[in-house]
């Protein structure tokens, strides 16, 4: 089955067709910067554009970089603060005149990871945690996602764990590989201690660098390793949570 995936980031929202038996992309993936400020209307414009570019008549899964109860957007963290409390299913639709799924960013990308990538095979707890903009988490259980947990948002030392060690916070406090996976490790004893998981997947932009920091990162009794499918981790669990499962 294809699905049109649309991964809604903080600087760009990108999107392509997946085969959702295999998890590939079936075209080219379409790249669009995300508008400034961040909207509802003008994002939905960026949506239709998509979904135009791809000339797509099926069904759409679209990610947001924030808690997503039954298509209510809930919270906006890194986006514009209109988002909150908007029904985005409905925004979605109306713009694209298809059906619409909308689900949390990491939870999408931890779909994807767990059905396809890192997490493939594993049962028991597997956190995935992406690094970018802000620290996005999600939870799953043998393969089942718990969804929108929150954990990029738990206090450490007085300071929000992504003020500190998400991507963005490396870059806007120059901090070197080193001493940012300082920051990484303390957040990671931090989530291991709290849920013991069988293995961390660490995701978001900043896997495609895995071996600037990791090896920096030592986690006695969990296994830490980067994400597999990187940048289109959201694109392809927003197509399997819409409707891609077998
Ligand atoms: C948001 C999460 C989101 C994460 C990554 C956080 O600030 O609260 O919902 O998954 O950023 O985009």
């Amino acid at each position: 089955m294809n699905v049109l995936g649309i991964d809604i980031g903080g600087s760009g929202i990108k999107g392509a067709p997946v085969d959702t038996t295999t998890g590939a992309l079936s075209q080219e993936r379409l790249r669009i910067p995300t508008p400034d400020p961040s909207e509802p209307e003008a994002v939905a414009g960026v949506v239709r554009r998509i979904v135009d570019h791809f000339a797509w008549k099926g069904p759409v899964g679209v990610t947001f970089p924030g808690v997503v109860v039954e298509g209510i957007t809930r919270t906006a963290a890194n986006v514009d603060r209109a988002w909150i409390g908007l029904d985005a299913r409905k925004l979605f639709a109306d713009a694209t005149g298809l059906e619409v799924t909308v689900l949390n960013d990491a939870d999408a990308a931890g779909i994807a990871e767990a059905r396809f990538g890192a997490g493939r095979g594993r049962g028991g707890l597997v956190v995935v945690l992406t690094f970018g903009t802000g620290i996005g988490s999600a939870l799953l259980m043998d393969g089942v996602l718990i969804p929108n947990t929150e954990f990029g948002h738990i206090e450490i030392d007085g300071h929000e764990a992504e003020h500190r060690a998400s991507d963005h916070a490396r870059e806007a406090h120059d901090l070197s590989w080193e001493k940012w996976a300082g920051r990484v490790q303390e957040y990671l004893e931090r989530i291991q201690a709290l849920l013991s998981p069988a293995l961390i997947v660490v995701g978001g932009g900043v896997s495609k660098k895995a071996e600037k920091f990791l090896p920096y990162i030592e986690l006695a009794g969990t296994p830490v390793v980067p994400a597999i499918l990187l940048n289109e981790a959201g694109i392809i669990g927003a197509a399997l949570a819409a409707g891609g499962r077998p």
